[in-house]
């Protein structure tokens, strides 16, 4: 990495990319022509995996070949999705925490979605690129610096790309700012400061059925992500899900009042209105 990369020229350049990722056709990323369909398969349809899947089902340019998953009552969720759509039954894989490598010999897809807990997500992005796969995974991507430079060499050596799916950025509000930023509407940028500070009371602990915020349970007895996430917050201290502030930097926005809040803050200097 060039440690002497300008600040000022990173924060302009990421949100140039940023914008451009949202607008790359979909052929172009896969080098195919527009009547191709992309051929998926889902690792891990919990609730986020199902909502990904959904919009999977709704498109034509689309094939959901298999999905993988770890308990029956997801993968069942996932199968009503798929019947109500009246789209085919694809390969379903629950043969245990490993089944997601049987689902990646499958030659008939082109790229996978990642959306299981956050400890399998570098092992299954490293498994995907050296399987070929296109890969999109939930954030975070990594756990640790060091994963991280992993995913950033394997997929140079492999010559798979990994997006990894934050989409706070892309977020209507968030890039009414960006285009804020863009006009130089505040001049010019040179600290940008955010944080994560949702109340996750809703998501870390539930009745073990179903997620909405109603019960106590967590860890084995949780559903969804109180199951897994919250564990995390037991036994490590720091910002543990940086990437929607980070990503949106340039951003402010609000959402659902009550739940999500992710406040940016600029300093200016060269301003119009600050001398
Ligand atoms: N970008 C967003 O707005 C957004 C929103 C919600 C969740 N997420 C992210 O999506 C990811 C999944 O969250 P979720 O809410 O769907 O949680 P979830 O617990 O509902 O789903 C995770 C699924 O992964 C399965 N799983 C666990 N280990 C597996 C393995 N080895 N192989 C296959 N499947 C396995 C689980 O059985 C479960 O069904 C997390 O990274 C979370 O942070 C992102």
């Amino acid at each position: 990495m060039n440690t002497t990369t300008n600040r000022r020229n990173f924060i302009k350049t990421t949100a140039a990319a940023g914008l451009g990722l949202s607008i790359i056709p979909s052929g172009i990323v896969f080098g195919k022509d527009k009547d191709t369909k992309v051929r998926l398969g889902f690792i891990g349809v919990g609730l986020r995996g199902q909502s990904h899947l959904e919009l999977a089902l709704k498109r034509t340019d689309v094939d959901v070949v298999a999905i993988c998953d770890i308990q029956q009552r997801m993968i069942d969720m996932s199968l009503k999705l798929v019947t109500e759509s009246g789209k085919p039954k694809p390969q379903v894989i629950l043969e245990g925490v490993q089944g997601y490598k049987k689902l990646l010999e499958n030659k008939d897809i082109d790229a996978v979605v990642i959306a299981t807990p956050w400890e399998w997500h570098s092992i299954m992005c490293l498994d995907s690129m050296n399987a070929k796969k296109y890969v999109g995974c939930e954030v975070n991507v990594g756990m640790t610096v060091e994963e991280c430079w992993e995913l950033v060499h394997t997929s140079e050596r492999t010559g798979m790309p990994l997006m990894m799916l934050e989409n706070v950025c892309y977020r209507r509000d968030v890039m009414a700012v960006l285009n804020m930023v863009r006009q130089n509407v505040f001049g010019e940028l040179i600290h940008l400061q955010g944080g994560y500070q949702h109340d996750l009371r809703e998501v870390k602990f539930n009745n073990g059925k179903t997620d909405g915020g109603i019960g106590a349970e967590f860890g084995e007895k949780g559903f969804s992500e109180a199951e897994w996430r919250t564990q995390h917050s037991v036994y490590r201290n720091g910002d543990l899900y940086p990437t929607a502030w980070c990503w949106s930097c340039c951003h402010d926005g609000r959402h659902q009042p009550r739940q999500s809040f992710y406040p940016i803050s600029f300093l200016f200097i060269k301003s119009p209105w600050v001398t």
